[in-house]
């Protein structure tokens, strides 16, 4: 197939012409069970009615005006993320790689209103935290950085799920001013650290005065059974970064700030045509009002753990099983053996799965996911794996 595009993606041989729910059907109206919600971005499911109503009605009003002015539904979007998250205010953005160019723009001030002339934030190995330079530079997968340098600098990296890594670092380093994490690394492999990390994490930014910043754009708006994955461990952070599933497949995104970082920028210091127009922010408040009306939190976390006890009962005496890991229904399967020519292998069976980190199969599906889609999900993967751990691979 030729193509205009510029070829960034290695792209699965589908095309997508409708969804409903989990389901997805393609060109040919082959139905689909989507366990990946575009990477957890339609948690509500497709075509979910609630968003294409505030959709419908917001543009038939006003699409756009302009940061220029006020804009009532990003003012209303603000007080309910606010309300749910314990943070002050927010700045909107239109993805995820901006909000947490608006998190590091935050750090960087911080530090030089303290009068660190060249402020350094302390990122994580195997993190990602999208694809701009200063958002590929905090990223921990050289894959992402190749090509690409010189890299944005002022970022220390240490190993995730280290505290005294952490501390090393901040010892080591006096121009540190925030430390920017995943409450779950995703993109690198479902990584689950210590039930306290974050709460470790929370104490050294007290004792160190520097930023708590959670990158939550995966792990937020319910995913792992929780509104934001913080709130398993009741703590606050100072800044939180927010997309994905936030508008259900319409493109926002959210630096949500607090105390002294909630008071950095003025006006003039930061900015976005698009962000958190009229149309991006009322397609997010439908979604945060389907959350609360369908229960869709608790929902989340009952729907996880009966997947991976599932899948932990269909896998038992599968050899090739490393682990299986989830919070809510962010889930990792973890094989001993790479395994992306699984997800060419579930297409075929009308099943979307992903596989990051070579051999980490991530299963990211809609809240909404019914007890037989689940049936279904269970079925047809155990039986793939299976397949693929035999010595000589059937797939
Ligand atoms: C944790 C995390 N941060 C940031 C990003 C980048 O978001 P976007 O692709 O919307 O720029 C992603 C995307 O996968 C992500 O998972």
């Amino acid at each position: 197939m030729t193509s205009q595009i510029m070829p960034t993606y290695g792209r699965l041989p589908v095309t997508f012409s409708h969804g409903k729910g989990a389901w997805l059907w393609d060109d040919n109206n082959k139905r689909y069970l989507d366990a990946v919600s575009g990477i957890a971005v339609c948690s509500l499911g497709h075509a979910h009615p609630a968003v294409a109503k505030a959709l419908r009605q917001q543009s038939k009003t006003l699409i756009h005006t302009s940061n220029l002015y006020h804009v009532a539904a990003q003012e209303q979007l603000a007080m309910v993320l606010t309300a749910k998250s314990g943070m002050d205010n927010v700045f909107f953005a239109n993805s995820g790689a901006e909000a947490n160019e608006a998190a590091i723009k935050l750090a960087r001030y911080y530090g030089q209103q303290r009068d660190i002339k060249k402020p350094e934030i302390i990122v994580m190995e195997k993190s990602f935290h999208g694809r701009t330079l200063a958002t590929l530079s905090a990223t921990g997968n050289p894959k992402v950085q190749k090509g690409f340098e010189p890299l944005v600098s002022g970022f220390i990296r240490v190993p995730f799920n280290d505290i005294a890594a952490i501390e090393q670092a901040i010892a080591q380093h006096k121009n540190c001013v925030a430390i920017l994490v995943e409450p779950i690394q995703g993109e690198g492999g479902v990584n689950i650290p210590a039930a306290d990390y974050l709460n470790k994490i929370r104490t050294l930014c007290d004792e160190h005065q520097l930023l708590m910043m959670l990158d939550e754009i995966q792990t937020g708006i319910g995913r792992t059974g929780k509104f934001l994955a913080y709130q398993h461990n009741g703590i606050l952070p100072d800044v939180c970064t927010l997309a994905k599933a936030l508008g259900n497949g319409v493109p926002i995104g959210a630096c949500l700030a607090r105390g002294t970082a909630a008071q950095l920028f003025s006006p003039g210091m930061h900015g976005s045509t698009f962000g958190g127009n009229p149309l991006a922010c009322s397609a997010a408040l439908a979604v945060l009002a389907t959350l609360d009306k369908k229960d869709l939190l608790y929902q989340a976390q009952r729907k996880g753990q009966q997947i991976v006890d599932a899948f932990s009962s269909a896998l038992k005496d599968q050899p090739a099983v490393v682990e299986i890991r989830h919070q809510g229904l962010m889930i990792g399967i973890e094989l001993a053996q790479p395994c992306a020519n699984l997800v060419a292998a579930a297409l075929e069976q009308g099943l979307l799965i992903n596989v990051t980190n070579e051999k980490v199969i991530r299963l990211l599906p809609p809240l909404i996911i019914k007890p037989k889609q689940i049936d279904f999900l269970v079925s047809t993967l155990s039986t793939l794996i299976q397949k693929h751990s035999q010595p000589q691979s059937l797939l």
